[in-house]
């Protein structure tokens, strides 16, 4: 099976409460069980911040759906490529709010300046801190 990952930061459409995060959690693990997807959301300055991987077909066709979902916007691609096997096997969605104390500790300073992520080329947005708090948070999980 082609494995692929896909991960993007956006902007909350609104700011949602836990309730709301709470109905996005239930349909996104109910939808990304029955399509074998795993991955991570993180909440983090104000935006959101998620990684998923699974069958190449499906993270395509589910980045596309994600792209266009009215909950978010601003969305903008920070990596992705081909994968050899799972960062995750039993998160369908994992979900972390991640505190300012979270990010210091990981990078030395709390604020990740993520606007100017909008204005960077491809390679400056992959080599940003917030992916290694990213991958930090999904090495820790799995
Ligand atoms: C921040 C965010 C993350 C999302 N993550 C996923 C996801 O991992 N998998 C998924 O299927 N849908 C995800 N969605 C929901 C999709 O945008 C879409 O609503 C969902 O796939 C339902 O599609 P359908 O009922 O038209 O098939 C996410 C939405 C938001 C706002």
């Amino acid at each position: 099976m082609d494995l692929q990952y896909v991960s993007y930061m956006s902007n909350q459409a609104n700011i949602l409460n836990e309730k709301d995060i709470e109905d996005l959690l239930f349909q996104v693990r109910e939808k990304n069980k029955r399509l074998t997807i795993t991955g991570l959301l993180l909440l983090i300055q104000g935006k959101f911040i998620q990684y998923i991987e699974g069958p190449a077909k499906e993270i395509d066709k589910v980045y596309k759906k994600i792209k266009n979902d009215p909950r978010h916007n601003e969305l903008l691609l920070l990596d992705k490529g081909e994968l050899e096997e799972r960062q995750f096997t039993d998160w369908s969605m994992a979900y972390q709010k991640v505190k300012d104390a979270d990010i210091e500790k990981l990078v030395g300073y709390k604020d990740l300046k993520l606007d100017e992520l909008f204005f960077v080329d491809k390679d400056e947005r992959s080599a940003h801190p917030v992916l290694k708090i990213l991958y930090n948070f999904t090495k820790n999980l799995s």
